[in-house]
């Protein structure tokens, strides 16, 4: 099975992707680092020599490569659900990972590395993507307490549906 991660930027996709795959022995993908080493560029410069619509591309492309692969814990880019297409290709278990948006802003204050960010609010992208993120999701986890908490609520949904 596939377990992919999706949420806001700064929702903690990637900590907890990478501590849910070695609790439950599954490998852990993180979407823009497959995109990174394929580009051989950082994010940012993708988006600033590229920019979005080329990125979303490389996020797509990235997410056919993974498909004939299993058991995997597969962190997205926050943007994952612009293309509602993308959702066919995500086959698997979806979760949202819920932050509030202050504690997110709160999070991201010193980070500079967020091409979108420059742009837009945190307000805004939540807005734009509220209901994508609900229309892709599975099961919604709170992450707003520590990451073990997260993981270990996650594991038990995993056992109580017998997914793992
Ligand atoms: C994006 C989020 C980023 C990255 C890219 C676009 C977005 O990932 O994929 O900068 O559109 O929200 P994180 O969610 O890990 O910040």
């Amino acid at each position: 099975m596939k377990i992919y991660l999706i949420g806001m930027p700064g929702s903690g996709k990637s900590t907890i992707g990478h501590l849910l795959a070695k609790e439950i022995g599954y490998e852990w993908i993180d979407l823009d680092q497959m995109i990174e080493k394929k580009a051989l560029m950082f994010i940012d410069q993708i988006f600033e020599e590229y920019g979005e619509k080329s990125f979303r591309s490389f996020e797509t492309d990235a997410l056919k490569e993974l498909s004939d692969k299993d058991n995997l814990v597969i962190s997205t880019g926050g943007g994952v659900v612009v293309k509602r297409r993308n959702k066919k290709l995500m086959d698997g278990l979806t979760i949202y990972l819920d932050v509030d948006n202050l504690s997110i802003t709160n999070r991201l204050k010193s980070d500079y590395d967020r091409p979108l960010l420059k742009s837009r609010s945190i307000e805004d992208l939540y807005d734009e993507r509220f209901l994508r993120y609900q229309s892709f999701a599975d099961l919604n986890v709170s992450n707003e307490n520590s990451a073990e908490e997260t993981v270990l609520e996650i594991v038990k949904y995993l056992k109580e549906k017998e997914l793992i």
